[in-house]
């Protein structure tokens, strides 16, 4: 299985993309000249945090997403972390809602599936079934608002709030960005441990923001390998 791949992570390493994305719990009110540091070195798209796992917009999230319009990155997404126990279609509508009215241009809606720490907001209170209708309810409602939905997840936290890793297989239809910090740009990993269903990612996230700076700032960096995929 390796070794079969090998063709395919040569041709990913010349037409691969590199990315970033910001979600330290301290603000994120990032400057033009902040973005056009990180575009310098050669990050092309970024993926900026618009809900808060506490369940409230990110208001630095704004002025991010203007700034890196400015700056010219062609591909900018966001990403909403859900509390747990609040609903999930007002979630994703207050979002949207706020990002629209402040007229700002995004891709994707990633819904960051992972272990929520903060108190009141957990999935673990809840049962694996009633977290796959969470998740479910949170997918349709980003289509709803007619905007692209993607999920966020890793084996560990799929496993942690479904179950099992094959639990919840209901969105192979959604792309898939998942967090492995092995600082390696190849998908390979994810073949030897896939979850969810999914038979091919569409990003990784290879470098985690608590062992990385980049121009000053932390963060988390990411990889896309199919230039094809990087149009929205
Ligand atoms: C923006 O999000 C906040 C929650 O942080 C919500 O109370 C507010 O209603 C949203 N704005 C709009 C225009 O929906
Ligand atoms: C963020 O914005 C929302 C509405 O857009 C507002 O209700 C809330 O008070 C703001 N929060 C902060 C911390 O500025
Ligand atoms: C972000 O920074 C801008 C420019 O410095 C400022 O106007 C804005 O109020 C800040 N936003 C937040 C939510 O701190
Ligand atoms: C969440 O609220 C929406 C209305 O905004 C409602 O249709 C939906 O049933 C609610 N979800 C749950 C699980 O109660
Ligand atoms: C989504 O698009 C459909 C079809 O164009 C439209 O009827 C609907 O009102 C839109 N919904 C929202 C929330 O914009
Ligand atoms: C990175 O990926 C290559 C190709 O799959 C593999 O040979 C190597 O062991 C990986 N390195 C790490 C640190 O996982």
């Amino acid at each position: 299985m390796k070794w079969l791949l090998v063709v395919a992570s040569i041709l990913a390493i010349v037409i691969s993309k590199r990315g970033a994305d910001f979600g330290p719990d301290w603000a994120n009110n990032f400057s033009v000249q902040d973005l056009q540091c990180l575009k310098s070195t050669g990050i092309e798209f970024l993926i900026i945090r618009g809900w808060q796992k506490y369940g409230a917009m990110d208001n630095t999230t704004i002025n991010a997403h203007a700034n890196a319009n400015k700056v010219g990155f062609d591909w900018v997404d966001t990403y909403l972390f859900p509390c747990r126990t609040m609903n999930a279609t007002d979630q994703v509508n207050q979002l949207v809602a706020n990002l629209t009215q402040a007229k700002a241009q995004f891709g994707k809606i990633w819904l960051d599936v992972e272990i929520n720490p903060w108190p009141g907001c957990g999935w673990d209170t809840f049962s694996f079934e009633s977290n796959c209708e969470f998740l479910k309810e949170l997918v349709q409602a980003v289509r709803n608002a007619n905007q692209t939905v993607g999920i966020y997840s890793s084996h560990y936290e799929w496993t942690s709030l479904f179950g099992t890793d094959t639990a919840c297989s209901h969105f192979t239809d959604v792309p898939l960005w998942y967090a492995h910090f092995d600082s390696n740009k190849t998908f390979d990993d994810y073949y030897r441990l896939p979850f969810g269903g999914w038979t091919k990612p569409m990003i990784k996230q290879y470098i985690d923001l608590t062992r990385n700076t980049v121009c000053g700032f932390t963060i988390d960096q990411d990889y896309i390998p199919d230039v094809t995929e990087s149009v929205q």
